[in-house]
């Protein structure tokens, strides 16, 4: 989709030679893995993390040196997408099903570039679901508290069998509508025992660049927090 490539393509103008850079997931993601792997073919020299198998396998096919993230101290810049932006750069990720890596991955970042379509600009998070990633032991538990908490959990599935994260847990998804101290939110559910993670980001964000269906892509205005 066009909104989403020039939001991409956007983004890799910041990378430049010798630099490591950490590949996010997605499909407006994969815009950018493909134009990165173009400037590759050109004569670009990066090194590469990746927050998903999928994105690994991406790069790989397109001639992108991978590194283990054992093997770096940090990554300079990293590229991803988002569920939901809002105008304090908060975010909603894990709609993919990659949110852990990617927080990984986002925090060891000097810089993280959120590339969105315009449709993931919002005033407040919390229409997207909210992914959280938990151990598979005692999930149901885990559910039943989020649950009680009102947060409508709902166990994320594929062919008929609970999704499987790359890091080997489950997801559960959670409506809770619209959402007003992301911050808050975000702690009260990562103190929870079985929860390993949530699609929260909050300020881990340096830019946002939103691809319209015009053809044109903007940076996102950062709103500071009162
Ligand atoms: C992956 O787990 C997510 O965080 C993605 O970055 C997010 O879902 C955006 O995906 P799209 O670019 O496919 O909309």
């Amino acid at each position: 989709m066009e909104a989403k490539r020039v939001a991409a393509e956007k983004a890799v103008e910041y990378v430049a030679d010798g630099m490591t850079v950490g590949l996010g997931t997605g499909s407006t993601t994969a815009y950018a893995i493909h134009k990165l792997g173009e400037m590759v073919k050109q004569g670009l020299k990066i090194k590469a993390v990746a927050t998903s198998t999928r994105s690994e396998t991406l790069a790989k096919e397109l001639g992108i040196q991978l590194v283990a993230f054992a093997d770096i101290d940090q990554i300079d810049l990293t590229i991803d997408g988002a569920d939901e932006v809002d105008p304090e750069w908060n975010l909603i990720k894990g709609g993919g099903g990659a949110l852990l890596r990617e927080k990984i991955v986002a925090a060891a970042s000097r810089r993280l570039i959120i590339i969105v379509d315009e449709s993931k600009v919002v005033q407040r998070l919390g229409l997207f679901p909210l992914p959280v990633e938990v151990v598979p032991f005692g999930w149901e538990l885990t559910m039943r508290k989020l649950a009680n908490l009102g947060y409508n959990p709902r166990l994320r599935t594929e062919n008929g069998k609970p999704y499987v994260t790359d890091n080997g847990n489950y997801i559960l998804d959670c409506r809770i509508g619209l959402i007003d101290r992301p911050g808050q939110i975000h702690d009260r559910i990562n103190s929870m025992v079985g929860v390993v993670d949530n699609g929260l980001f909050i300020g881990y964000a340096s830019l946002v660049i939103v691809g319209y269906h015009d053809g044109t892509a903007k940076e996102l205005p950062r709103k500071d927090e009162p």
